[in-house]
């Protein structure tokens, strides 16, 4: 049977603008082209994870605009249970992206997403209890993550916690998260001030092309990244964390499941936007199988 994913987390239109250079303060550019595209780290998680064949719920909020009705009629076309997405007053989270030679720099505007409170998440306490794995980032109020984790904890479901954008976390938060998926800068920012040995443990660090790195029995494991004509990286990191829970789900061993990640990864770099690129399951094993 699929895996049984909820995805709590954030739901954005990015508004994304491609262009050869990116301006300076003060400068006005020409730029080559403009999309409006579905992303938000826990949408993101939740599409890459529901294309790669797991059961998913999101839960989430989005403004009653445009943007609002049509993200979330997407997330259910993409075969993502939307039971627990709900429309509320107000605008719908935006990221601002511009892209250039295969690079971006965002401005996220939270919106909507604030309404993810503490009480909302409680309301879908059943949907977190329910799954086999809770994925979390941190689009939304740190104490709805908190929440979401701690209802996860308490029914025996495992948790990845990826940290983005980086904030302060609580170790209640740390200690709770089965899985942590920074990237290097991420990591540097939560060993700041805390005994590495406490975290070392759980933590699978995403470094891009080079790869990533996990420790097992304080002993350091590299799972190499694959080489593809990079077209665009927003949310390479979010499929990563999909597949990553896909593979857990279906019993591969985290070394295994991080291979696996990282194809996810690799594939959805190949296409404009966050979504569009994240592979099916039969394509992330042919990639594999081709590309060891
Ligand atoms: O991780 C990529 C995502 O971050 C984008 O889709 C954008 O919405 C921002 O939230
Ligand atoms: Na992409």
């Amino acid at each position: 049977m699929a895996a049984k994913i909820t995805v709590v987390g954030s739901i954005n239109m990015d508004l994304v603008t491609i262009s050869n250079k990116v301006p300076k303060m003060g400068e006005t550019l020409l730029g080559q082209e403009f999309k409006t595209i579905p992303g938000g780290k826990g949408a993101n998680q939740a599409v890459a994870a529901a294309r790669l064949g797991a059961d998913v719920r999101m839960v989430g909020c989005v403004g009653d605009d445009v943007f609002g009705s049509e993200l979330k009629d997407h997330l259910n076309k993409q075969g993502v249970d939307v039971t627990d997405v709900e429309q509320v007053p107000g605008s719908t989270g935006t990221a601002t992206i511009l892209v250039s030679e295969g690079d971006n720099s965002i401005i996220v505007v939270p919106a909507a997403n604030h309404q993810v409170t503490p009480e909302f998440v409680e309301k879908k306490r059943d949907a977190i209890a329910g799954s086999d794995f809770l994925l979390v980032q941190l689009e939304i109020p740190l104490e709805s993550v908190q929440k979401a984790v701690s209802i996860a904890k308490e029914n025996g479901v495992k948790v990845v916690l990826n940290p983005a954008p980086i904030q302060g976390l609580s170790e209640e938060l740390l200690s709770q998260a089965d899985y942590i998926t920074p990237n290097e800068h991420e990591l540097e920012l939560l060993l700041k001030g805390r005994d590495e040995q406490f975290i070392k443990e759980k933590v699978i660090v995403t470094k891009g092309s080079k790869g990533l790195t996990f420790y097992k029995d304080g002993e350091e494991i590299n799972v190499r990244s694959y080489k593809v004509d990079v077209i665009d990286t927003t949310g390479a990191g979010d499929s990563f964390n999909g597949g990553l829970a896909v593979g857990l789900g279906q019993g591969l061993s985290l070394k295994a499941a991080c291979k696996f990640g990282n194809a996810v990864a690799a594939l959805s770099t190949t296409k404009l936007g966050a979504q569009n690129g994240m592979p099916t399951k039969a394509e992330v094993e042919q990639f594999i199988a081709v590309n060891g």
